[in-house]
């Protein structure tokens, strides 16, 4: 087994396996190409896949999907990330494509090799870099999903470590590249006059919404061996709930971040079929490469607790859909009503009191919300928010900001193996014996199950469409 990861020194070349895929045409070489202009990248690309294309053929996919992202402003940076590609066709399972591979590696020695490929497929590759040799002084970057299971995500971790150690493997949930997400460690810990409140004598509950208003868009197949579950709220909600739910890290580096997440996922408590409501948008079983009587979920709503001392008794609501009212996330932390009701209008039927509101996107906000009285003789006020942070998300692109970490050996951004396998240990139970899926109409916010589900705690909040910036959140 390979025992160096390269340490610090930057990859001197990216081996993309499935170059020809979706992901590299909607995100990595968009990525590239950035990274090309601000100087950041300037290494030999070789490009993996199956079909049979000439590097010409590959160039001009390239620049298609550069063109397609956005406006072409820096002719030289394209021309030059042009002619840093190269292409190898061939079967993984053929001990020759990686030869081949070695070949077009050249004189590089510490290459990165990025899985944008089927994860059934993450195996056979994995251990095809390893026979090859080409796991010296090497990083592998995985993409999500790691894993469908418990099992699963174990065995990958297996056959992962049997090639390259962890600190070489870099399992991306671009998530984690997002600025508003970023902030949300930032903000908690950056901070003082939010640790006080920040547990269960004070927090009422939390709630995250990822809401997506348009459908699996011609990935029917790929979503019929996930859904939603597994597509996004095991990462990218769990992500989420891990970084507002963690203990302050003990020392300034991001093995503290990462050993203080893992413990949040080891504390959830693993979910019942009564913490689950799963939907399916009206017409999803005719979407291509769906099944005619599937019953995989466009829509996930659960609720999860956290056994911690800070997060005793307090719900966690998660939900995430397609073909929801608003393309939006936000989080809602709840926090718990004043003792006594002194004045009329501060009824709970009134609205929400206290909150604080972290924007995630489309754009970035973080508010607190709060009572205050309205001129005049009588007692009654009105909910204002106050804004601290209020933007839009003029950001690199989380896999900008992902691959140029990987590629030089920086692991904060990613997630660690016991994360992974301890966030597929809470919601395992649930894979395997689901409620059947509930319908739901495209354009409102999912079947009436998941309002039935935070009932007990009240309801949920939906994002607004666009920023209301005086008024309250609902
Ligand atoms: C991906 C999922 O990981 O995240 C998609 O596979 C989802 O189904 C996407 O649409 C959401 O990411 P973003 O960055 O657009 O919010």
């Amino acid at each position: 087994m390979n025992k160096t990861n390269g340490g610090a020194a930057r990859s001197d070349a990216l081996v993309l396996f499935g170059v020809t895929g979706d992901l590299a045409y909607k995100k990595i070489f968009p990525a590239l190409y950035a990274m090309t202009k601000r100087g950041a990248f300037n290494a030999p690309v070789v490009g993996v896949a199956a079909p049979k294309w000439s590097t010409d053929q590959l160039r001009q996919r390239a620049m298609d999907s550069i063109k397609k992202s956005g406006k072409i402003d820096d002719q030289g940076a394209l021309d030059h990330l042009l002619s840093l590609l190269s292409y190898v066709c061939g079967d993984y399972n053929d001990r020759d494509t990686f030869t081949a591979i070695k070949n077009a590696l050249g004189s590089a020695r510490s290459p990165a090799h990025y899985l944008a490929i089927p994860p059934s497929l993450f195996a056979t590759v994995i251990q095809g870099l390893g026979a090859a040799g080409l796991d010296d002084q090497a990083r592998v970057i995985v993409e999500k999903p790691f894993g469908r299971d418990l099992a699963s995500a174990r065995e990958l971790n297996r056959i992962a470590h049997s090639v390259f150690p962890e600190d070489s493997i870099f399992r991306i949930d671009h998530y984690l590249g997002k600025e508003a997400i970023m902030n949300i460690l930032y903000f908690r810990f950056a901070n003082s006059f939010l640790e006080p409140i920040w547990n269960r004598n004070c927090v009422a509950s939390v709630q995250i919404t990822l809401a997506e208003d348009f459908g699996v868009e011609g990935r029917g197949a790929f979503y019929e061996t996930a859904g939603c579950l597994r597509d996004v709220i095991q990462n990218h909600l769990f992500q989420i709930v891990a970084l507002l739910g963690m203990e302050p890290p003990a020392y300034q580096g991001f093995g503290a971040v990462h050993a203080e997440k893992a413990k949040v996922f080891q504390a959830m408590r693993p979910l019942q079929p009564d913490d689950v409501a799963r939907g399916q948008y009206a017409g999803y079983r005719k979407e291509p490469g769906v099944a005619k009587d599937s019953d995989v979920e466009t829509f996930c709503a659960l609720r999860l607790f956290i056994d911690s001392w800070r997060w005793h008794g307090v719900p966690w609501y998660l939900r995430s859909g397609k073909f929801l009212a608003e393309t939006a996330a936000e989080v809602l932390v709840e926090l718990k009503p004043p003792p006594q009701r002194l004045f009329d209008d501060s009824a709970p039927a009134a609205g929400r009191a206290n909150y604080l509101r972290f924007r995630l996107s489309p754009n970035s906000a973080i508010a607190l919300a709060a009572r205050v009285k309205r001129a005049g003789k009588e007692f009654i006020g009105d909910q204002r928010e106050l804004y601290l942070v209020e933007e839009q998300l003029g950001e690199q692109a989380p896999y900008e900001r992902l691959l140029g970490d990987a590629m030089t050996g920086d692991g904060a951004l990613f997630t660690r193996e016991d994360a992974i396998e301890a966030a597929w240990a809470v919601v395992d139970p649930v894979l395997n014996t689901p409620r059947r899926v509930c319908p739901y109409k495209r354009g409102s916010w999912g079947p009436k199950k998941a309002d039935a589900l935070i009932a007990a705690d009240g309801r949920w909040h939906n994002p607004e469409p666009t920023e209301a910036k005086d008024g309250s959140a609902e």
